[in-house]
């Protein structure tokens, strides 16, 4: 087992998270967010593969509120896939949901085998985004879907990636290899997918994000300290800081991805 020095989410930092974003959640939005992103999907009887589950609380919606046959749940980090297993068996959902440690590169899963994969604010942590794409469009069955959000950057198409993003993807620890909506779209076409689509939801996050600082600054504050120290808490408290001025400025872009592999 690693220490928590070497871990992104160790154990205070997912209390942290699901501190501010709701139990089961290790990014903003909640059920809503959820809802956006499906926008209407039906999962009913689908076997669906889910890249960075985190604590796993998607899961059990993918399955419980939108019908989901199969959830295949992966993440790199074996206490986020002990919280999710136990979150999963709490719900009576492991015969459903199949938790899986893996590591980080290729996909461990034969060709054609998902009608759907999803990811939440995962993908970030990945830094070569076309082997991803074109990986997830190989694990999809002929039309088959990817349905995913992601932190994308704006600005300039031939920019570097602005300072502020840079500092931001330091103290999460993150290479700042942040690619624009419009590189997004061309990585996932070059990879073979149809019906691409990069919905910007920047403006939405920007309401978001006042909420979420105002919570680490004022009532959340004390349950941040109980959760992870002083000094921890400060930091948090910076990083939220940080990206409330790049949502504001323009530059760091949540976005909702999609792509349909060819019948
Ligand atoms: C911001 S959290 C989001 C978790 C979850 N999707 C949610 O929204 O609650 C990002 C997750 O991606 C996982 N992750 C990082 N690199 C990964 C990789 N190469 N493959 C799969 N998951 C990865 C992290 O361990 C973490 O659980």
């Amino acid at each position: 087992m690693k220490d928590e020095e070497t871990l992104h989410y160790p154990d205070s930092f997912i209390s942290a998270l699901q501190a501010i974003w709701g139990d089961g959640f290790l990014s903003p939005g909640g059920p809503e967010e959820i809802a956006a992103m499906l926008n209407g999907v039906d999962l009913t009887g689908l076997s669906v593969l889910d890249i960075g589950c985190g604590v796993g609380g998607i899961d059990c919606l993918l399955v419980e509120k939108y019908g989901a046959a199969h959830v295949t749940a992966i993440d790199v980090e074996p206490q986020l896939i002990e919280h999710a297993e136990r979150r999963f068996a709490q719900a009576e959902l492991s015969g459903t949901i199949t938790a899986e440690l893996v590591k980080p590169g290729p996909l461990p899963f034969a060709a054609d085998q998902f009608d759907l994969v999803f990811s939440k604010d995962a993908m970030l942590h990945i830094p070569d985004k076309q082997s991803l794409y074109k990986d997830v469009r190989r694990v999809l069955k002929p039309g088959g879907r990817l349905i995913a959000s992601d932190w994308l950057r704006g600005g300039d198409e031939d920019s570097t990636v602005p300072d502020i993003l840079v500092e931001w993807g330091a103290q999460n620890g993150l290479k700042a290899d942040f690619a624009t909506p419009l590189q997004t779209e061309s990585a996932l076409r070059n990879a073979g997918f149809q019906s691409v689509e990069v919905q910007d939801r920047n403006a939405w996050y920007r309401d978001e994000i006042k909420k979420e600082c105002l919570q680490v600054t004022g009532p959340g504050l004390q349950q941040l300290i109980a959760a992870i120290g002083m000094d921890n808490a400060e930091k948090r408290v910076r990083s939220y800081e940080i990206r409330r001025e790049a949502v504001d400025e323009g530059v760091l872009r949540p976005c909702h991805l999609y792509g349909t592999k060819p019948a």
